[in-house]
C-alpha cells in the first residue's frame, strides 16, 4: 500500500513537470500570436480575419490532448502548423496549455 501510494506522488509530479518546459516551448512558438496568457493577440486576429478564442476558454479547453497536438502539427483554419516541435515539446506544450484553463 505505502509503495503504491508514493509511485503515485511520483506520477503526479511528472505530469506536471512537463508545464515549465512546455512554457519556454510556448513562449518562442505560440506566444508570438497568441500572446503571454493564451488570450490571442488582436493585431494577429485582425491580419487573420478570426476571432482568435483564448487558449483557456471553455471552448479550447474542451478538446482533447490528442486534438490540441493535431491543431499544432497540422494547421487549423487561419492557423498553420507549427514545425520543428518534438514529441516531448509537444507534449509540454499542451500541459502548459492545460495550466491556462480560466
Ligand atoms: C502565426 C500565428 C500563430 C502561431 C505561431 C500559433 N498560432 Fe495558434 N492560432 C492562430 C490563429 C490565427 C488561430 C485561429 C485560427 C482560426 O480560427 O481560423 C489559432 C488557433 C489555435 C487553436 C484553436 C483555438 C480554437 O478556438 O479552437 C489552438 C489550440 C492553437 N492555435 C494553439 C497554438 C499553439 C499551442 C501554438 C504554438 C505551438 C500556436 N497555436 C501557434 C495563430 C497562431
Amino acid at each position: 500500500m505505502k509503495t503504491l501510494a508514493i509511485v503515485f506522488v511520483a506520477a503526479c509530479g511528472l505530469a506536471a513537470a512537463g508545464a515549465p518546459e512546455g512554457k519556454t516551448v510556448f513562449e518562442s512558438k505560440c506566444q508570438p500570436c497568441h500572446g503571454p496568457a493564451g488570450e490571442g493577440k488582436p493585431a494577429i486576429a485582425k491580419m487573420f480575419k478570426v476571432d482568435m478564442r483564448p487558449l483557456g476558454s471553455k471552448g479550447v479547453q474542451s478538446k482533447s490532448d490528442v486534438e490540441l497536438k493535431k491543431i499544432i502539427t497540422t494547421g487549423n483554419g487561419k492557423m498553420k502548423a507549427v514545425a520543428g516541435l518534438s514529441g516531448k515539446q509537444l507534449d509540454d506544450v499542451v500541459a502548459f496549455l492545460r495550466t491556462l484553463k480560466q
